[in-house]
């Protein structure tokens, strides 16, 4: 692949920040842009230049862009059930922010864009596999403000000339392999982090929401691909761009598991017999969402190289029991 200039928004978050590590080891060039206002300036290497700000600072991001080859758009608001509650920040990041990044990019003639969205554009999708040609009907603001976001990077494609990608992530999960570093939410939400709090004892019991689902253990299904993978899928979006390949990717592994199965593969692989505690549904949860790779793996030649529930698992547990405050750890 050509070595790149890349700059990468929220390149001090959990995926993005496993993205720069792999852009430095693959011999390329990396910018941070980020406001730290969830990321974590200990989580970006020595090694990537690093600039605080927001992606709506034109004249900061224009600068940020001198020299730079490509774009990996990670920044954004993540949290379904706050997008529910509170949805204007959602825009104003997923939304406008991305609107703000792509006229400073056709500003500073940059024209290649790998972009995060996912698999919350589908919302209910009719079939258990999931692909790319099902309809886009998100249920809550999250998914809205990135599918617009896409719509809108599909658009600028169109008129401007850019070349981008969109990887539709599903259940992002793990921790960089061994461990060194991982997920840091000061708001934690997520099924495999919060299993692992109560695992490390810092929860009482994990609370399981809904069993009356129509599937086989009556929990919910999800397709959980470890954060390594996902790194690799933005670099195969790069040099995909140099074979004229782009557009909107799913990213899973095509295995479904239930979060009965995620609880008892996190006891097993931890050795501690956590509590769990079963109560209603939690609103707008599909019952099952399991990704179709295909396309991505016929177009991007990317393939999970950690499809293992337990590898992913073992990963994260790695990195929470050795940082037990994150990044507020030693490391
Ligand atoms: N769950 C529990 N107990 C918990 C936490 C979660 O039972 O304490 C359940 C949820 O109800 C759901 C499953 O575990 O059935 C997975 O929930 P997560 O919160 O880990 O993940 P989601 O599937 O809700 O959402 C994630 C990302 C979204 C993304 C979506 C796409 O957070 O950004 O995957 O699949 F859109």
């Amino acid at each position: 692949m050509t070595r790149s200039r890349v700059l990468v928004t929220g390149g001090a978050g959990y995926i993005g920040s496993e993205t720069v590590r792999l852009l430095l080891e693959e011999g390329h060039e990396v910018v941070v842009f980020d406001d730290l206002s969830t990321g974590h300036r200990k989580a970006v290497p020595e090694a990537a230049s690093f600039i605080r700000g927001r992606i709506s600072d034109t004249p900061l991001m224009i600068e940020a862009l001198a020299g730079v080859d490509a774009v990996f758009h990670f920044a954004a608001n993540i949290e379904v059930a706050e997008s529910v509650t509170d949805p204007k920040p959602f825009w104003w990041n997923n939304f406008v922010g991305t609107l703000t990044l792509l006229d400073a990019m056709v500003k500073a003639e940059v024209f290649q864009l790998v972009f995060s969205s996912t698999a919350a554009v589908y919302g209910n999708p009719p079939s258990d596999l999931v692909t790319e040609k099902m309809p886009l009907q998100p249920v809550n603001p999250y998914g809205e403000s990135k599918l617009s976001a896409e719509t809108l990077i599909a658009d600028y494609c169109t008129a401007y000339g850019l070349c981008a990608t969109s990887l539709r992530y599903f259940n992002a999960a793990g921790a960089a392999v061994g461990g060194k570093h991982g997920a840091d939410h000061a708001h934690k939400t997520h099924l495999v982090t919060l299993c692992l709090e109560a695992a490390a004892r810092r929860l009482p019991c994990l609370t399981i929401f809904g069993t009356d689902y129509p599937t086989p253990d009556g929990t919910c299904v999800r397709d959980y691909i470890h954060v390594a993978d996902l790194a690799r899928a933005h670099l195969a979006a790069l040099s995909a761009f140099e074979r004229g390949v782009q557009g909107s990717f799913n990213l899973g592994n095509g295995k479904g598991h239930s979060v009965r199965e995620v609880v008892e593969c996190v006891q097993k692989v931890t050795g501690v017999d956590f509590p769990v505690k079963e109560v209603a549904r939690r609103p707008g949860d599909p019952a099952y969402l399991v990704a179709s790779s295909g396309k991505a793996l016929d177009l991007l030649g990317w393939k999970p190289c950690f499809p293992s529930l337990e590898q992913i698992v073992h990963d994260a547990w790695e990195w929470v029991r050795t940082h037990p405050k994150g990044y507020g750890s030693d490391i």
